[in-house]
This record gives C-alpha cells, sequence and structure tokens, in this order.
C-alpha cells in the first residue's frame, strides 16, 4: 500500500538538497555540497519534506494529492537571508548621489544623517506606514526566492520606536508567507539625544531596552529574539559592545555581532568568546581572529551587497574564513544606506566574483549555512526529511546558473511549507 502525501515535486532538471553536516552547517572546505540529485523527486507532507529521490521510486512508493512539475529545471531549498535591516521607513536617495560624488558613509553618519536619518523617519512614521513599506521589499525578497529573513530592529534607538519594529516583524510574519526571525538591534547607532553622553545610552539599552524587549518576547515571540550590536567606530567600542551583549544573555537571548566593517575593533574574537550565533560583515578581520572564529560555532556572515553598495574594493577574504574551518553564510544586509537590495541570487553572484566562492559553495552559503546563522538550521535552508518543505524552481536549468547570471528575477515557483506561494 502506497503512502499518501500532500504534494510531489516531479520533473526536476537538477535538485539540489544542500544537506547539514552532522546537524549543523557546511564547514570550511566542506562547503558546498549541494546533495545533487538527478531524476529526483520531492515528496512533501503537511508542509514537512517526507522524501528526496528518484522520482520513479517515490511515484511507487507514494500517492500524492497533488503534483508540481518542475519542468526539468534547477530545485533548490528556499533562500535563506540571514541579515537584514528590511524594516524601515522613508529612504536615503539624496545620500547615495553624495556618496557616489565621493563623501563617506561615515562622514554622513558623523553629520547626522545615516543611520540616524531613517531613524528619524522611522520614529515619525505611523505603525501601518512602517509595516507597509517592509511589506513591498520583503514581498520582493519571495519572488527573488528567498523564504526565511532575519529582520532587525535597530532604527528606533528608543524603547517605544524598538518595540514599535517589533511588532512589525511579527505582523509581516503573520500575513506573509515567509519565516521572519526577530533581532533587536538598540545598539545599532547611539540616537542624536545621547550624542554626547555615549555610555548613557548603553545604560539606557541595558536597564530600559532590553527588559522590554525581553517581556515583549515573552509574549510575542517565545521562540527567542536575538540581540545584536554594530562594533564599529563611530557606533559601539568593544567595551560597550561586551556590556551589551552579556547583559542581553543575562535575558537568555541568543548574540550576533556587527563586526569588522569598516575598523577591526577586536569584534569578532568577543562573537566567538561570548558563543555569538554568528558574527557579520567580517570585511577587515585580522588573521588570528579569522582562527577565533574557525574554531568556534560561530557562523561567519558575509554581507558582499554593502562593500558593493558603498563602491568599496575590499571584500570578505572569504577563502581565509574556509581555510580556517570556519562556517560561511552569505547575506543582503538589506538596508536604507549602504545596501538596499532584496536578492539573495545576486549576493551569490557578487559572492562568486568577490569573495571567490564558487557556485557550489554561494548556493550552500546562502541556503543550509544561512539557516544555522540564524539558529534555524533544524527547520530550514536544506530538503530532508522532517524539514520544511521550502523549495523554489528556478527558471535555469542548473545552479551555476543562480551565480553566473545577475540583474533578473529567476524565481520560477516559490514553495512556502509545501504551499505554493508564489508564481512568476
Ligand atoms: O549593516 N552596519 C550597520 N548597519 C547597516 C547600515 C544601515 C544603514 O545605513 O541604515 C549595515 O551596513
Ligand atoms: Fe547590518
Amino acid at each position: 500500500m502506497s503512502e499518501r502525501i500532500d504534494l510531489l515535486v516531479v520533473n526536476i532538471g537538477q535538485l539540489c538538497t544542500v544537506p547539514a553536516h552532522n546537524g549543523g552547517p557546511q564547514r570550511g572546505a566542506a562547503l558546498g555540497d549541494l546533495g545533487l540529485l538527478s531524476g529526483a523527486a520531492v515528496a512533501i507532507r503537511e508542509g514537512l519534506v517526507v522524501a528526496t529521490g528518484d522520482e520513479a521510486a517515490l511515484r511507487s512508493q507514494y500517492t500524492a494529492e497533488q503534483t508540481l512539475d518542475a519542468g526539468g529545471m534547477l530545485v533548490t531549498p528556499g533562500l535563506v537571508d540571514p541579515h537584514t535591516h528590511v524594516i524601515w521607513a522613508g529612504d536615503r536617495a539624496d545620500e547615495f548621489e553624495r556618496r557616489i560624488a565621493g563623501v563617506t558613509y561615515q562622514q554622513i553618519m558623523a553629520e547626522g544623517g545615516g543611520i540616524n536619518r531613517t531613524v528619524r523617519a522611522t520614529r515619525a512614521a505611523d505603525p501601518q506606514a512602517l509595516v507597509a513599506q517592509s511589506r513591498e521589499r520583503l514581498r520582493i525578497m519571495l519572488t527573488h526566492g528567498t523564504t526565511t529573513v532575519e529582520c532587525k530592529s535597530g532604527y528606533g534607538l528608543e524603547t517605544r520606536t524598538e518595540i514599535a519594529m517589533l511588532e512589525a516583524i511579527a505582523a509581516l510574519d503573520a500575513e506573509l508567507p515567509l519565516d521572519l526571525v526577530p533581532t533587536f538591534l538598540g545598539a545599532h547607532a547611539i540616537p542624536p539625544e545621547y550624542a554626547d553622553d555615549p555610555d548613557g545610552y548603553v545604560d539606557l539599552l541595558i536597564g530600559e531596552m532590553l527588559p522590554a524587549v525581553a517581556e515583549w518576547a515573552a509574549v510575542r515571540w517565545p521562540e527567542g529574539v536575538f540581540c545584536d550590536v554594530f562594533c564599529e567606530v563611530g557606533a559601539f567600542s568593544l567595551a560597550q559592545t561586551r556590556r551589551i551583549l552579556e547583559a542581553a544573555r543575562g535575558y537568555g537571548m541568543p548574540l550576533k555581532l556587527h563586526v569588522d566593517e569598516f575598523e577591526p575593533l577586536g569584534g569578532a574574537r568577543l562573537a566567538a568568546e561570548l558563543g555569538a550565533v554568528s558574527a557579520d560583515h567580517i570585511v577587515v578581520t585580522p588573521e588570528d581572529e579569522i582562527e577565533a572564529l574557525g574554531r568556534s560555532n560561530t557562523v561567519a556572515v558575509s554581507l558582499p551587497p554593502t562593500p558593493f553598495g558603498l563602491a568599496h574594493t575590499r571584500y570578505t577574504p572569504a577563502r581565509r574564513f574556509l581555510a580556517a574551518g570556519a562556517a560561511l553564510a552569505i547575506a543582503t544586509d538589506c538596508n536604507p544606506g549602504t545596501g538596499w537590495n532584496e536578492s539573495m541570487a545576486f549576493v551569490m553572484a557578487l559572492a562568486t566574483r568577490y569573495l571567490r566562492l564558487t557556485p557550489a559553495e554561494a548556493l550552500a552559503a546562502a541556503t543550509v549555512n544561512a539557516a544555522y546563522a540564524i539558529g534555524r538550521g533544524h527547520q530550514v535552508g536544506s530538503l530532508e526529511p522532517g524539514k520544511q518543505a521550502d523549495l523554489v524552481i528556478w527558471q535555469v536549468p542548473a545552479y551555476p546558473h543562480l551565480s553566473y547570471r545577475f540583474g533578473s528575477s529567476l524565481a520560477q515557483t516559490v514553495v512556502k511549507r509545501g504551499q505554493v506561494v508564489f508564481t512568476a
């Protein structure tokens, strides 16, 4: 007797299952294991993958309520974007015009523009406007094959608006077919009212904001909210970063850090020491800290759209991270300043050229490793029995096309938890 399933995805030209390795990310030189199958199908029941394997064998083993024809094209796990600032109000197109004319990102930030510009717009936006503007970007992400997105707060920098941002994330998670993963980034910048007293802002963060976020999470997000800090000259020092993250750990919050985007401050070593889930940016990380991350379980998340968006020439030395045995993931960093971009396939295109990843490595960094970078590796990022049936049928025959081509949306059909949620 054949077993009943809800959906069988058939006629797949190339299936990338992108397996986890020993229940974890693909580390170091092992990155790029796509678990490639041809003539394969994916069996799905109740939103979960039941099996992947030879189509003829699965057809005889299962009776499917519905079949979905992949048209002989590529099928991969839904892409996972593990670092975004996609929730914001307003835009900074005029700053972009100034930056390409030669004014630096840090100069604009020092003048009160940059992140604090978006803070003013986000504080002033009503909750529906914030949700509406953010929804548009998340919908674009979905149409580009992304099915899980980490979303940071950090454009409030006061308790009320930080909580409003987390509420916007929760509302959009409930509304959209995407899975959203919230991160509290109250330590994104020093707000203008604390310009002369940055330690006073750190006191407020620890004394008022973290308890409020912990209370919010207990009611609205029991799975747990990440706490992240932008450790950088002009943002938070290493000592301030440590204070904030140690306090967050006291509330049981898992940790993330922005490190080594412009100046090396020792944040990568701190991430490894504190057992952070990820350390992100990692552009100017010194060799000994690359090795410290390589020995740790902290996922190294590279954001190639950021140097690209800033027209910088220095990118994450990804091959050195891989040589050190690190688990490497990639993300859009979608934000209104350094890089407004929604497509993880575009990130793969950049990663193959500027990080020197192979197309297979880039795909694994955008799926299974990206899922581990946000603590969701047990649920998403790979097509393995028991994981969510999040997958993309692409308009291309084979995986190298995802990196080879750029600038077009190549997703044909997006399936989230076994349901078709987008068709081109
Ligand atoms: O990751 N580094 C800090 N935050 C963002 C930029 C945010 C913004 O400019 O609004 C980043 O690059
Ligand atoms: Fe960021």
